[in-house]
């Protein structure tokens, strides 16, 4: 098949994860009989830098057009003054809402060779098996009001937890819609203790449960997920929550794969729509331009692409095959407690493709 897939390598270790990443993608490509056609695009501080702006306009219609998107990281210590007009997460947040995104899935699996990179107890990692559905384009990273202003004397902040029933509606569907191919369980995580906008999670959580029958639903408060992920991780299956609750326990439970660097992201939209691919680690500027960032995150959502946005499954799978042959071998990066460089690790997911 032909592919045109945009890629935003972005800033930090961003650029040194994207570029390993199509290498080992047009390995694939080149033995599978398929032509990706690759562009590239600025995003994020380095976008702010060469125009002026997190994401030019131009960016985001060539990425809407696109078949898939891969993107590396934004954000970085120079762009960091939270009074800027312009910031690098910016860019971001409008990708992702321009192109509409609204299901950010990030998959946790435990490799059996990195139970020891995790600080948690061996035993609690086995069969450690999970899909956390984050809201990508609602919640509290969108509401308005969102800004400052002064009041009697004091400088007072707003932001907004506002959603939708739609917004809810689609992204549970799609957790549901996950679970139904796993082990048919979906956790809803809300706040419904305080949060209005939880107790109309809640609700719509139910009502769209009735068209799975098949498939469980627990709802569980953020702050017993949040435990529950350290302590009994292994029973969750599919975990579907708001966009911020669902960033922040996703860098909870990277911990229990061992790295940050490990996990992978699919930000999906409605069918036939492009889809974002990016790991969900950061910018990472302590490392960036040392070529000793761990690629793999970006490698595992780059098989997320291939199967969600071009449907080649087996390639997926080849992919995913790889990567879990070279984490056998500890042919890793330092953070998975080897010693290769990024494009070592690349090369070494190369050579364990079929
Ligand atoms: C993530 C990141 C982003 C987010 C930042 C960079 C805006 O932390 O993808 O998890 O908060 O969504
Ligand atoms: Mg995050």
């Amino acid at each position: 098949m032909n592919a045109n897939i945009i890629l935003l390598p972005g800033d930090g270790i961003g650029p040194e994860v994207v570029m390993e990443t199509v290498c080992v993608l047009e390995t694939l490509a080149s033995r599978h009989g398929h032509h990706f056609h690759f562009e590239k695009r600025l995003i994020g501080g380095c976008a702010i830098d060469e125009c002026g702006v997190a994401l030019a306009e131009e960016t985001l219609a060539d990425c809407k057009k696109s078949d898939a998107v891969l993107l590396g990281a934004v954000g970085g210590p120079k762009w960091d003054n939270p009074s800027a007009a312009v910031r690098p997460e910016q860019g971001l947040l409008a990708l992702r809402k321009g192109l509409g995104v609204y299901a950010n899935l990030r998959p946790v699996k435990v490799h059996p060779c990195l139970v020891d990179a995790s600080p948690l107890k061996a035993e609690k990692l086995v069969g450690v098996d999970l899909v956390v559905v984050r809201e990508l384009t609602g919640g509290l990273y969108f509401g308005k009001p969102q800004g400052r202003s002064m009041v009697n004397g004091h400088e007072r902040a707003v932001d907004t937890l506002e959603y939708q029933d739609f917004e809810i509606q689609r992204v549970i569907k799609t957790a549901f819609d996950l679970a139904k191919g796993r082990r048919k369980k979906v956790t809803s995580v809300d706040k419904a203790n305080v949060l209005e906008s939880s107790r109309l999670w809640r609700k719509i959580a139910n009502e769209v449960h009735q068209d799975y029958p098949e498939v469980a639903l627990e709802h569980m408060l953020v702050d017993t997920a949040s435990m529950r992920l350290v302590t009994t991780p292994a029973n969750f299956d599919v975990i579907v929550t708001e966009n911020m609750f669902g960033d922040i326990l996703t860098d909870e439970a990277s911990v229990l794969a061992g790295s940050m660097g490990m996990l992978p992201s699919a930000s999906l939209g409605a069918p036939g729509s492009p889809g974002l691919y990016e790991p969900i680690h950061g910018s990472a500027p302590d490392i960036a331009g040392k070529g000793v960032a761990n690629p793999l995150g970006t490698i595992l959502s780059a098989a997320l692409m291939l199967r969600y946005s071009l449907h080649l499954d087996a390639e997926a799978a080849i992919l995913e095959a790889a990567v879990s042959r070279s984490i056998d071998s500890g042919r890793v990066t330092a953070d998975l407690g080897g010693s290769l460089s990024t494009r070592q690790a690349a090369d070494e997911v190369i050579r364990n493709l079929e």
